[in-house]
């Protein structure tokens, strides 16, 4: 097999995507104009004005993992070091520059999670779920911790979305778990593409090594100080490296593609096969070959194409077969991906920049008043609406109704109900369509009626 097949729905994927993204992220890693404590260095808040993106994709997430039949699970953000250790390989930058790892009080060595792959492998040991049907499919949606270097994009705290398949070793289960990576992502509105590799396995993967070895080694004095140790601990990671003066060595390297065993390069044909009928969007790219030791076979990533500048994944994920048994479990063939929650927000703030009004939860009614008995008749008209599932806007401590009608408009709510001093005598309501901008009198009694019946058949936002 050779990497220059043609895929059905291969597209071209910019070497250098993500360039309007970074600009929204700069906004993000901006120092708060404020003054007040620090934030210590890499973390960020996650402010109520970026809530509704973050829910979007929440939402998106279940929705998508529900259909596919996976199930949530919650692993501790500390765990021990050596699971990490075991896991992601001990020569590799998470582990020996990136993870939070310390002495609790009790003198245990723990660490914040860099991700949570490690943990469910974990979990599907101690908890015995090799007994269950298997693929045990498992989602999270969490925290992790890498000590990175904080950049556009690149944060010490970040969340992650993951889906995990353990105990099926079927190259059809790598495309589903592909494809339910780029299926969340579609239901948010961003069509990504993948890059796809194939890292081999114990039988096929050293004899590469050794071939890759030999190539590197009579061209040493060419490659950065970096791939110098890397030549020596960790050859694999020579096909990571980002520095000019290593890519055209990168690009002449001998192609894991080519060094694959009969079963590995049967596997890797059948995913992308696969993926064809899933429709999903891939590049093979040879150099991929992930920054975590446990990937065996299929490794993958996603990114947005066609966005200029920095490239940064959304995602990214692979088969795992010999982790649970690393860690003392049976032999059990694993696959799975993670998104990057706070990437994927990013774009999506870049996406609708201009279109997303201040209303993030897309409320629908703002409710006005004038003068003291008004806001006292008042309470109860909003706390009843509210009682009956209606999502109501209020400005209770103002008094004046421009201002109030002024921030109804900036919410962009399609109806304001207006109590003032004649309606507080009379047991009435206004409510006013702020569309046309026409005004009906209500009985007061039926407001919960009223407006239920208004809003039927409305599409929530976003
Ligand atoms: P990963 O490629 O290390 O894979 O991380 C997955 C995604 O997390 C990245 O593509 C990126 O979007 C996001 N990410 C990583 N580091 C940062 C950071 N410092 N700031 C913001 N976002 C970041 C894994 O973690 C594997 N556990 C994926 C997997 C699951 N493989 C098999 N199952």
């Amino acid at each position: 097999m050779s990497s220059n097949r043609a895929p059905k729905h291969q597209k071209r994927v910019s070497t250098a995507p993500f360039a309007a993204v970074a600009s929204a992220n700069a906004a993000v890693v901006a120092a708060p104009t404020g003054g007040g404590p620090q934030l210590v260095r890499g973390m960020r808040d996650v402010l109520p004005s970026e809530q509704a993106f973050w829910r979007r994709l929440y939402d998106a997430s279940v929705q998508e993992f529900d259909v596919r039949e996976f199930d949530r699970i919650e692993t501790p953000i500390l765990e021990e070091v050596s699971l990490f250790q075991r896991s992601i390989g001990k020569v590799t930058d998470v582990i020996e520059k990136e993870m939070y790892a310390f002495e609790d009080p009790g003198g245990a060595r723990v660490a914040l999670r860099p991700e949570a792959t490690a943990s469910v492998a974990r979990a599907y040991i101690r908890h015995g779920m090799i007994s269950l049907p298997q693929p045990v499919r498992v989602w999270y949606w969490g925290p992790m911790f890498r000590h990175d270097r904080p950049q556009a994009g690149r944060y010490r705290q970040f969340f992650q979305i993951g889906g995990e398949a353990l105990g099926d070793q079927h190259p059809v289960i790598d495309a589903q778990l592909a494809g339910a990576a780029v299926a969340i992502l579609r239901r948010v509105g961003l069509i990504p593409t993948m890059n796809i590799n194939s890292t081999g396995c114990p039988v096929c993967r050293p004899k590469y090594i050794e071939q890759l070895v030999a190539y590197y080694r009579g061209r040493r004095s060419r490659l950065c100080e970096d791939c110098k140790r890397r030549l020596v601990r960790n050859p694999l990671r020579l096909l990571d490296c980002k520095e000019e003066q290593c890519t055209p060595l990168k690009e002449e390297a001998p192609q894991i593609v080519d060094s694959l065993c009969p079963e590995c390069k049967e596997h890797f044909v059948r995913v992308l096969e696969y993926c064809d009928e899933l429709e999903i969007s891939y590049e093979l790219t040879p150099s991929l070959v992930r920054g975590l030791d446990y990937y065996t076979k299929t490794v993958f990533e996603l990114y947005l194409p066609n966005q200029e500048g920095r490239q940064d994944a959304l995602g990214g994920g692979g088969r795992y077969d010999g982790l649970v048994e690393l860690l003392g479990g049976r032999p059990t063939p694993a696959v799975g991906f993670s998104l990057g929650v706070d990437r994927i927000v990013n774009a999506l703030k870049e996406k609708s920049a201009g279109e997303q009004s201040a209303n993030g939860k897309g409320v629908k009614i703002f409710f006005a008043q004038l003068g003291e008995q008004a806001r006292r008749q008042g309470l109860g008209i909003v706390e009843r609406l509210r009682n009956d599932g209606i999502a109501v806007a209020e400005q209770f401590s103002k008094d004046g109704l421009k201002g109030q009608l002024e921030r109804a408009n900036r919410l962009g709510v399609l109806y304001t109900v207006i109590l003032g001093q004649k309606e507080v005598l009379d047991g009435t309501l206004l409510i006013r369509d702020m569309e046309g901008g026409v005004q009906e009198i209500i009985d007061r009694k039926k407001v919960v009626e009223v407006l239920r019946k208004k809003l039927e058949g409305q599409q929530s936002v976003p």
